[in-house]
C-alpha cells in the first residue's frame, strides 16, 4: 500500500507530537494523515463509517506478551490473566486466549463471552461482589477454575451447589486491605467502605471457614486495590498486606495499572509494575507460591482509537464546539470518572491547532469527549481521531438517544476486518415485544 510504504513510523513513547499517543506503529502517509495498523484512516472511516472504534491487533498482542513474558521472567509460578471487563467482546476474548492468558469474568455475562471465544474454563477466574446462584452455579458447571469469594454468601452458595453435583471447587478470598490509591473514587476499591472484597478480619474468617470446608478448595487470597493507577506504592502495600495473612498455594494481586491518556500521563511502564510487585513478592510471599495478576485496561486501552466524523462546528462565548457522531454512547469514560483525552483531525493530526471543546451527540452537557483540545483547522466532514480508547469504551456503550453502538474493528499489517458490526436501528427495537 503506498500511503503506508511512504509512511514515517511513530514510536509511542516518542515526542512525536498527538501522534505518539496513538497505538505502536502507527503512521502517517505522505499527506499527513494517520495510518492505523497499515489502514490510512479515511479507508477505515468510508468502509465502515463513523464513529467506530479502531484496534490494532498487533499491540493488544504486543502487550499481552509483555505482561506474561515480563511476569513469568520474574515468577515462572505465574500467569498473566485478562480483566476482560475492560473490553469483553468475543474477538479480544480470542486474541488474548490465543497469546496465553487467562481470563478473568465479572459474572455470568462475561463467562459465557469467555467460553464462546474458546477460552480454556481451567484458566476462568471469576468475580462479582453480587454472584448469583445462578452465576456461580454456570461457573461450577463449566469448570471455571478459580471462583473469588467476595462475601459469606458466595461461601454458603457454593457449599449448597456443589453439595449437588458434587465434586471439588478452586476459590480465593477477595481481601480489602483498606488502602487507597490515588485515583477517581469510582474506581478505587481496596478502602474500607468499599463494597467488594472482605477486611482483613473477615478475611482471617473467611479463610478459617474455607480451610474446614469438603467442597470448597482454598487455593489463596486476591486483592485488586482500584483502577487507573498513576503510582506502583498502592500495588507494594496490597501485596504486603495479603502476606499478612499467612501463606498459600496462589495469590491473585488484581490489575489497575494506569494508561497514559493525555502528554501529561506518565504510567509506570508494564516492567516497573512487574518489578513492584515481584520484588515485595520474593520478601513476604512462599517461593513455591502461584502469582496471578489482572490487567485489564493496561492490556488494551492504547490499542484502541475512536474515530468520528464532525458534525458541526459552533463559535461564541470565548468557545469553539466541535461536535462529532458519537460520544457519551460510545465513550462513559469522560462522564463518569471525567477522564481526559486528548484529539486530533485525522488528516491532519498535528498536536496543535485551535482549543476546541470535543463534545457527542447526545442530550447531556456533560457529554464531553474533551474538554479543551487542540484541532487544526476542525470543519464538518472532517475526521477526529481519539486515542487510548481501548478500555472501558466498548464494555460501557449504550444507546442513549437512540445511538447505534460502532462497529469494532481490527487493523493489521495494512488489513482490516470488522469484529463486531454497528447497530441498525432495527437493533434498537430487537427486545421490544408487540
Ligand atoms: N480485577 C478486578 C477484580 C477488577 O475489579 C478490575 C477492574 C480489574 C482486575 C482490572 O483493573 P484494570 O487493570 O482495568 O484497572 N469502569 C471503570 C473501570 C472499572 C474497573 C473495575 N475493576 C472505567 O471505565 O474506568
Amino acid at each position: 500500500m503506498a500511503a503506508t510504504q511512504a509512511a514515517e513510523t511513530v514510536d509511542s513513547a516518542g515526542s512525536a507530537g498527538v501522534v505518539g499517543l496513538f497505538p505502536p506503529g502507527t503512521a502517517l502517509d505522505a499527506a499527513g494523515a494517520l495510518v492505523l495498523g497499515g489502514v490510512p484512516v479515511a479507508e477505515l472511516a468510508e468502509t465502515y463509517g463513523t464513529p467506530a472504534l479502531i484496534v490494532d491487533e498487533a499491540s493488544i498482542r504486543a502487550r499481552a506478551r509483555r505482561y506474561a513474558d515480563g511476569l513469568a521472567a520474574r515468577w515462572p509460578n505465574s500467569r498473566a490473566t485478562f480483566a476482560s471487563k475492560a473490553f469483553p467482546c468475543t474477538a479480544v476474548y480470542r486474541l488474548l486466549a490465543e497469546e496465553g492468558l487467562g481470563i478473568d469474568v465479572a459474572g455470568g455475562g462475561e463467562l459465557t463471552l469467555a467460553l464462546a471465544a474458546g477460552a480454556d474454563p481451567a484458566g476462568l477466574v471469576v468475580h462479582g461482589n453480587a454472584k448469583t446462584e445462578e452465576e456461580l452455579r454456570l461457573a461450577v458447571e463449566t469448570g471455571a477454575g478459580t471462583i473469588v469469594v467476595d462475601n459469606f454468601d458466595d461461601i454458603d452458595k457454593l457449599e449448597k451447589i456443589l453439595g449437588v453435583t458434587g465434586g471439588e471447587q478452586g476459590v480465593l478470598v477477595r481481601v480489602t486491605p483498606d488502602i487507597r490509591p490515588d485515583t477517581h473514587e469510582a474506581i478505587s476499591t481496596g478502602q474500607n467502605g468499599s463494597k467488594f472484597g472482605l477486611l482483613l478480619p473477615q478475611a482471617r474468617e473467611a479463610i478459617a471457614r474455607l480451610r474446614g470446608s469438603d467442597r470448597l478448595r482454598l487455593d489463596g487470597v486476591h486483592v485488586h486495590v482500584g483502577s487507573q493507577i498513576l503510582d506502583l506504592e498502592p500495588f507494594a502495600q496490597a501485596v504486603e498486606a495479603v502476606a499478612e495473612l499467612g501463606e498459600f498455594a496462589v495469590y491473585d494481586l488484581g490489575g489497575g495499572l494506569g494508561s497514559r491518556y493525555t502528554y501529561t500521563d506518565h504510567p509506570p511502564t508494564v516492567e516497573a509494575y512487574l518489578d513492584a510487585v515481584t520484588d515485595v513478592a520474593k520478601r513476604l510471599l512462599p517461593a513455591d507460591a502461584r502469582i496471578l495478576i489482572e490487567p485489564g485496561r493496561s492490556m488494551v486501552a492504547e490499542s484502541g482509537v475512536s474515530l468520528y466524523r464532525v458534525v458541526s462546528v459552533k463559535r461564541g462565548g470565548g468557545h469553539t464546539f466541535v461536535a462529532v457522531d458519537g460520544g457519551m454512547g460510545d465513550n462513559l469514560e469522560v462522564s463518569l470518572y471525567q477522564q481526559r483525552f486528548e484529539a486530533a483531525v485525522a488528516t491532519r493530526p498535528t498536536g496543535g491547532g485551535e482549543l476546541c471543546r470535543l463534545v457527542g451527540r447526545h442530550c447531556e452537557s456533560g457529554d464531553t469527549l474533551s474538554a479543551s483540545v487542540p484541532l487544526e483547522d476542525p470543519r464538518v466532514g472532517d475526521l477526529i481521531a481519539v486515542p487510548v480508547t481501548g478500555a472501558y469504551t466498548y464494555a460501557l456503550s449504550n444507546n442513549y438517544n437512540g445511538a447505534r453502538r460502532p462497529p469494532v474493528v481490527f487493523v493489521r499489517d495494512g488489513e482490516h476486518r470488522a469484529v463486531v458490526r454497528r447497530e441498525t436501528y432495527a437493533d434498537l427495537m430487537r427486545r421490544d415485544l408487540p
